[in-house]
């Protein structure tokens, strides 16, 4: 059955494209405006080279600075760092991925290039004829209009409108293609990205590579799991492993926290030079096995001693997936009670980054923690 037939619905369109949290790789963090399509060819090649396609990576995302002019029938062309968007589409499926692309419902986007605002069916139907497969469409430009409606309800309205209308663009173009809200967690977007069909929508402002922000990010996500399911996600941002900001152990922080939130892992790194050391990190068959559970459901903090934090992830078929971080810079002893995630007593565990069994442990557990890091297990009864 074609996925727009008689009885679409909402739920049934979001789940197809997104049952699990995107995959796949952006390229703002690493090459900001300079993305061009050489980079997005070589990071296509590099994904499947370095077996990330194989772990899971799918979606290659051009973010802003790929816009070119509007032709006299308004039609949007890309500038002259992608000389055919088409064919490079055509490049990226041909390697077993696909395509992301990035606009904003504003007159411009956030890097001041040419946005949708007024051509919103038209820019859907040139991606789709592109063959675009996932959209990232960012607030920025929308900014004026918002002021100028005079109140926060109305300026509300002119948002959830304007993400509302690309949405229907989108699903008038008959494609699927991932719809991703970027608008920074304005207006609690967790409690309504899923009316305007959103896949997945920003919690927050940007992450960069220090560990001081993806901390802020990821911790500040508590109480944010009720919201987050098949189909519709919520988005800490993109990863910055392997852009030489953090160190190992803080950038496993950041991968454990973002595969217990259930978090789209889009890397942000330059998959071309990176080490054996990013590359084992980012395609980590355990701890990507957490962060695309079938289930969906994501995780939450369930203990807290000062800087060390407990968090975890129910998964399918009665496992959970349980981080303990320590967020001082220096190592700490952690005190893990197995009974507030559920268990009745004694537990067996695996931990995750270590890649071996530990058999069993009592309810009642202490671990040294190593400072800005993690203890990621996988824990059974
Ligand atoms: C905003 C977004 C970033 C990136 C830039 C591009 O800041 O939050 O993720 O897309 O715009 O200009």
């Amino acid at each position: 059955m074609p996925l727009f037939a008689v009885g679409w619905s909402l739920g049934a369109q979001q789940k197809a494209v997104a049952p699990t949290p995107p995959m796949g790789w952006n390229s703002w963090n690493h090459f900001r405006g300079k993305v061009d399509d050489a980079t997005i060819r070589s990071t296509a090649e590099a994904m499947v080279s370095s077996g990330m396609r194989d772990a899971g990576y799918v979606y290659v995302n051009i973010d802003d600075t790929w816009e070119g002019e509007r032709d006299a029938q308004g039609n949007i062309h890309s500038n002259e760092k992608f000389p055919d968007m088409k064919a490079l589409a055509d490049f990226v499926h041909s390697k077993g991925l696909k395509l992301g692309i990035y606009s904003s419902p504003g007159a411009k986007t956030c890097a001041k290039f040419e946005g949708s605002l007024g051509h919103e069916q038209q820019d859907a139907n040139t991606y789709a004829a592109w063959g675009i497969d996932y959209l990232k469409y960012d607030l920025c430009g929308l900014r004026d209009q918002m002021k100028a409606a005079g109140s926060a309800e109305a300026a509300h309205k002119v948002m959830f409108d304007a993400y509302m209308k690309m949405h229907d663009a989108l699903r008038a173009t008959g494609r699927p293609i991932v719809y991703s809200l970027c608008q920074y967690g304005v207006d609690s977007v967790w409690a309504w990205g899923p009316q305007v069909g959103g896949n997945l929508w920003r919690t927050t402002g940007d992450i960069n590579d220090k560990y001081a922000r993806m901390a802020e990010i990821g911790f500040s996500q508590a109480g944010l799991s009720r919201f987050a399911g098949p189909g519709h996600w919520n988005d800490p941002d993109m990863l910055e492993v392997g852009n030489g900001g953090m160190s190992a152990e803080e950038y496993r922080t950041h991968m454990s926290l973002w595969a217990i939130l259930a978090a789209p892992l889009l890397a942000g790194n330059d998959l071309s030079t990176m080490t054996e050391e990013t590359k084992a990190m980012l395609t980590n068959r355990d701890v990507i096995a957490v962060d695309q559970d079938p289930g969906g459901r994501q995780g939450d903090r369930i203990d807290a001693e000062g800087p060390i934090e407990v968090w975890a992830r129910p998964l399918e078929g009665g496992a959970v997936a349980i981080g303990i971080f320590n967020r001082l810079s220096v190592p700490l002893e952690a005190h893990v009670n197995f009974r507030k995630a559920g268990f009745a007593g004694d537990v067996r565990a695996r931990d995750l980054w270590r890649g071996t069994d530990l058999g069993r442990l009592p309810a009642e557990y202490s671990v040294q923690v190593p400072g800005h890091g993690v203890i990621f297990l996988r824990v059974t009864k």
